[in-house]
């Protein structure tokens, strides 16, 4: 199955599927045969991190997720029962596939007043977990992406957050866009308020 097959289409495979198709590309990756692909979300790993949510938040509390891109995360999260709003201020014109809001990620913050905050790559170079931690109703947010040292914000976003906790959890394999071979180099990375 060629891999532009699988991701036009709008539905989660397992993380053996996603090793499959990353194994068969050898030393290449994904990069330039996918546009607009970072994480290749696997149903393990969705039903892991709406899990560990779950386990985090109340009945009232909103999600948002900031720099959507085309919205796939926020779905497939909102299958599983969670309240999330996907925003993207749509400035790399990625084709949203589910409904994400024209919004600029500190007015989504403004808007919306989450409880918890979610980023999957955020842009190279980029940090904007300042806002994060400056956001009262924020307890936790979730940073995804290629581990520090890749194409994924700057290096400030991923340790040493002042007033905030890393917290470690265990979840399945990540697989992403430039992973090949038997590489596999994303994360999560969760930072809690401290009260
Ligand atoms: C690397 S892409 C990640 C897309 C998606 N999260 C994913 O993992 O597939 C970064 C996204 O951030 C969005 N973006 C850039 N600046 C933004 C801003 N100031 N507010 C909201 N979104 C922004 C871009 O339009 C782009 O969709």
């Amino acid at each position: 199955m060629f891999v532009t097959e699988i991701f036009n289409k709008k539905e989660l495979f397992t993380i053996s599927t996603l090793v499959e198709i990353v194994k068969q590309k050898g030393m290449f990756n994904l990069i330039t045969e996918v546009p607009n692909l970072y994480e290749l979300f696997s149903a393990e790993y969705i039903s892991a991190l709406s899990d560990y949510i779950k386990s985090r938040i109340n009945p009232s509390d909103l999600i948002l997720e900031v720099g959507a891109g085309d919205g796939r995360l926020a779905h497939f999260l909102r299958e599983r029962g969670l309240n999330v709003v996907a925003i993207d201020n749509f400035e790399w014109e990625i084709t949203p596939l589910f409904p994400v809001e024209e919004l600029d990620y500190k007015e989504a913050l403004k808007k919306y007043n989450p409880a918890i905050v979610i980023c999957s790559w955020m842009p190279y170079f980029a940090d904007w977990t300042p806002a994060f931690r400056n956001t009262r109703s924020v307890r936790e947010y979730i940073i995804i992406g290629e581990f520090p040292g890749g194409c994924c914000g700057n290096e400030t976003i991923w340790s040493d957050h002042e007033g905030f906790e890393e917290i470690e959890i265990d979840f399945p394999l990540q697989i992403c866009r430039t992973d090949r071979d038997h590489f596999f180099h994303s994360g999560t990375f969760i930072f809690r308020r401290m009260e």
